[in-house]
């Protein structure tokens, strides 16, 4: 039974340009490979009728449920799996199923994975370090900030945060733990943080320590490592005439999504969709969001499928 978005805490962005990106069709196989709450999927599956398949995707054992619920009763064949999009190829297969024509990435966090306090992925909410979406990964934050070496954070922040302080930040973090000092919670980090950054108060259009917290989030889920193995995975399992959507939310994904989609694949458009002021009025977590959409090569071989003619 198809829902109102408003029952929802977690509103998909850019709705409306993924659906029209993927141009789906009855009786096709899709995959949403970061369902998260559903809210994409929803919209998907109401398109593909009795004939379709759609499968989805989440490290995050919590949030699946909520996908369950969503999508019940709607028409296609729904298959939902607990798994990282690294292996979207094995759940494929392991379905018998030969090929996809639509993938769809959504990434970044979920509100109702930002809304727990206990996830730790908010600074504005008190909870421990912890920043894992999926909770087999051994490594938190806490233990990453405990035991990586001065350089490694150093690295992390400055490649992961594109953080101008990196070396500072690392420097006292290092101090702090020497000192038995080192804050556990979100809150109490994000607070350290802004102690160390020199000019934090007021004057900084973003908290000081948003880029630290990026940072972390991305090294904890080897974010921009599964991105790049989920793209491989992705264009190797799309049929000919396929179309692979992908939403990032900072420069780092975009780029490897732009570079990807230049180098192996025919993006549909030359820059990024991106949501109208409307739509960042009501959901500020679309203000950063970015839409590339980009095609398989090879003729389409079923009269369902994507024409090569619709690439601007
Ligand atoms: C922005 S949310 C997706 C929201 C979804 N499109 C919706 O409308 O509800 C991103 C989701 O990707 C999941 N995720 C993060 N890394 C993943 C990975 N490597 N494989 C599969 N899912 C992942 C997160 O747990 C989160 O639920």
């Amino acid at each position: 039974m198809a829902s109102s978005a408003g029952e929802w805490p977690h509103q998909p962005v850019l709705l409306q340009q993924v659906l029209e990106g993927l141009d789906l069709r009855e009786g096709m196989v899709v995959m949403d490979a970061t369902v998260g709450a559903g809210g994409h999927s929803e919209g998907i599956a109401s398109r593909l009728g009795e004939k379709g398949v759609l499968i989805g995707l989440d490290v995050d054992p919590q949030i699946l449920p909520h996908a369950r619920r969503r999508l019940a009763g709607l028409p296609p064949r729904i298959e939902l799996f607990e798994s990282s999009y690294r292996h979207l190829d094995s759940i494929l297969h392991g379905l018998g199923l030969d090929g996809c024509d639509r993938i769809l990435m959504d990434l970044g966090v979920s509100s109702l994975q930002l809304d727990r306090a206990e996830r730790g992925l908010s600074f504005r909410l008190d909870g421990p370090l912890d920043m894992r979406m999926d909770p087999s990964i051994r490594t938190n934050a806490y233990d990453l900030l405990s035991r990586s070496s001065e350089q490694e954070l150093v690295r992390i922040f400055r490649e992961y945060g594109e953080e101008r302080h990196a070396r500072r930040i690392a420097g006292e973090v290092v101090r702090a733990r020497r000192q038995g000092g080192l804050p556990r919670t979100t809150t109490a980090f994000a607070a350290f943080v802004s102690r160390v950054v020199p000019g934090s108060g007021g004057r900084h259009r973003i908290h000081p320590a948003t880029r630290v917290f990026q940072a972390l989030r991305i090294a904890v889920n080897r974010e921009l490592e599964a991105l790049q193995e989920g793209l491989e995975k992705a264009r190797e399992v799309l049929r000919p005439g396929g179309r692979l959507a992908v939403i990032s939310f900072h420069s780092l994904e975009d780029r490897i999504v732009k570079n990807f989609f230049r180098d192996r694949m025919s993006p549909l458009h030359r820059k990024p969709l991106m949501a109208d002021e409307v739509e960042k009025a009501a959901n500020p977590r679309s203000r950063s969001a970015k839409l590339r959409v980009a095609v398989q090569e090879g003729m389409a071989s079923d009269p369902g499928m994507a024409a090569q003619e619709d690439i601007q």
